[in-house]
């Protein structure tokens, strides 16, 4: 009699931001094979063939990417290379091991000039290279029968630069801050989103499928919010138009997402973002106190 194991999953891009959380919250029919670029650079085929070879994956969750936004937009070609042509191998190997694939995306498809959110059905039109690329890319991974598209937005966690930590890390500093007043979006944990990753595989669900924190702001609300939560209340935060930004990208006005999907795949959604906040910030506090990295689980 065989007795089955848990299914071995490789976990791509496992020393980003999300990466580590998805392999941190590997529940327990999974084993994850994290994925670094020390491993291989997917966008070698020779290289992407061996090592997602070696480990048989059963599962491949595809996080690795490169999520420069303004470097793309400089040089578009690093970035097609680690979206697109990556994908391309992983998706072919994918197919060839009949492994179910998982792409991490992104509400940069999306030209947010819609008053609306953008569901799974909405036509995607990326302004900038990044988006292009990560459009690309979840065409490339369609090339894998019965693959998944995870689309996802403005992520915040323990492991890794991004927005808030920049902003919490400014205020800290006493630094008076100008934050885009004209940008929506679902700001993402990605503790949360890498449970809701995991669920998300315990369906067989295929296709895109969209999963952020619930609630939707301005990068100044969620901004504000972040320094109310960290008590770092006397930083002076000023509302600027995203053309006073120095950034030589275009970037999506109002992409928030929303899943027509979710309650169709029988999954619920996501904390809102402002509990999920309170984890991060509380976090954050431990390890500017010296407590290491403390508890940075999210619950
Ligand atoms: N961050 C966000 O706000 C956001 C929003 C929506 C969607 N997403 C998507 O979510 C996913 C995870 O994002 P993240 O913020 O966690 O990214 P991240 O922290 O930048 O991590 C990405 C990882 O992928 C690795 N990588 C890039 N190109 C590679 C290649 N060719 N071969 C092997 N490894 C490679 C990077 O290694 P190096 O550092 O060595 O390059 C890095 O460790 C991405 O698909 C991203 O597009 C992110």
């Amino acid at each position: 009699m065989r007795i089955a194991g848990p299914a071995t999953v490789v976990v791509t891009g496992a020393a980003g931001m999300l990466g580590r959380d998805v392999v941190r919250t590997a529940p327990e029919w999974a084993a994850a094979v994290p994925l670094t670029r020390a491993d291989g650079d997917l966008s070698r085929g020779e290289e992407a063939r061996e090592v997602l070879s070696l480990a048989a994956p059963e599962i491949i969750v595809h996080c690795a990417a490169f999520t420069d936004v303004d470097g793309a937009t400089r040089s578009p070609e690093p970035a097609w290379r680690s979206n697109v042509t990556a994908t391309r191998h992983v998706a072919e190997v994918a197919a060839l091991l009949a492994a179910r694939l998982l792409y991490v995306s992104t509400d940069y498809v999306f030209d947010g000039t819609s008053t609306e959110p953008y569901s799974e059905w909405s036509a995607p039109s990326p302004l900038n290279p990044y988006g292009a690329s990560k459009l690309a890319g979840e065409r490339a991974a369609g090339r894998a029968p019965g693959s998944l598209v995870m689309r996802t937005q403005w992520l915040f966690g323990p492991g890794g630069r991004n927005f808030l930590r920049a902003i919490l890390e400014a205020a800290r500093a006493g630094k008076a801050l100008r934050v885009v007043d004209d940008e929506y979006g679902c700001p993402t944990y990605t503790p949360d989103l890498a449970v809701g990753l995991w669920r998300l595989l315990e369906t067989d669900a295929t296709g895109i499928v969209h999963l952020t924190n619930q609630g939707a702001c301005s990068r100044l609300e969620l901004a504000a919010a972040a320094v109310e939560e960290a008590g770092l209340d006397d930083v002076e935060l000023t509302g600027i138009p995203s053309a006073e930004w120095p950034s030589p990208t275009r970037r999506p006005r109002n992409a928030v997402l929303t899943s027509d999907r979710l309650a169709e795949i029988g999954l619920r959604p996501l904390r809102h973002w402002r509990e999920a906040l309170r984890d991060y910030v509380a976090a954050l506090r431990a390890e500017w106190n010296g407590g290491g990295a403390g508890d940075l689980t999210g619950g």
